[in-house]
C-alpha cells in the first residue's frame, strides 16, 4: 500500500474525533457493554466510521478500528492516512494487537493514531510506536 505521510490538520483531527464518538453510539456490545468508535481517514480524504460488533460466539467479535479500516478499503481507499479512536473512558485506550497488524497492512510506520476519551488526555501515537518491528510480506 501507499506509504508516504499525509499531513493531518488539527481541524481534521477534531472531525475524526467527533466521527469516532458518533460511531461508538452504534456499537453492538451486548456482552462487554464497552462501546468503541473509530474513524479512519483514507488517503483521498474520505472518513469511514466503525464500531465494535460483538457476537454470541465471542471470538467473532470485531473491533471498531478494524471495522472502520475495512469499510474505508471497501469504499475504495488506497490506504489509511490517520485513525482516531474513541472510548467512553476516563483515560485513552489504545488499539488491540490484531487491529495494529491490520493498520500495518494499510498504513506505514509514521501513520498517526489518536485515542480520545471522556477525559482531557489524548494519546498521540504512531503505528511504529504501537507495533515496532511489524510483520510485512515484501
Ligand atoms: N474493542 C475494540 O473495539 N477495539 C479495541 O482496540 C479493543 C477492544 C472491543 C472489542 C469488544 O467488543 C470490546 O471492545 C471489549 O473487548
Amino acid at each position: 500500500m501507499e506509504d508516504s505521510l499525509i499531513e493531518v490538520s488539527e481541524a481534521t483531527w477534531q472531525r475524526l474525533a467527533a466521527e469516532a464518538r458518533v460511531a461508538s453510539a452504534h456499537a453492538y456490545c451486548r456482552y462487554s457493554m464497552f462501546r468503541v468508535g473509530a474513524a479512519a481517514l483514507s488517503r483521498d480524504g474520505a472518513i469511514a466510521r466503525g464500531c465494535n460488533v460483538e457476537n454470541a460466539s465471542y471470538g467473532l467479535t470485531i473491533c471498531a478500528e478494524r471495522n472502520a479500516i475495512f469499510r474505508a478499503i471497501a469504499d475504495g481507499a488506497s490506504g489509511i492516512a490517520a485513525l482516531a479512536l474513541y472510548t467512553p473512558t476516563r483515560a485513552p485506550v489504545t488499539p488491540c494487537g490484531a487491529c495494529r497488524q491490520v493498520l500495518a497492512e494499510f498504513g506505514h510506520d509514521e501513520l498517526p493514531i489518536r485515542c480520545f476519551c471522556d477525559g482531557a488526555d489524548v494519546a498521540v501515537l504512531t503505528l511504529a510506536s504501537l507495533l515496532p518491528h511489524r510483520f510485512v510480506l515484501e
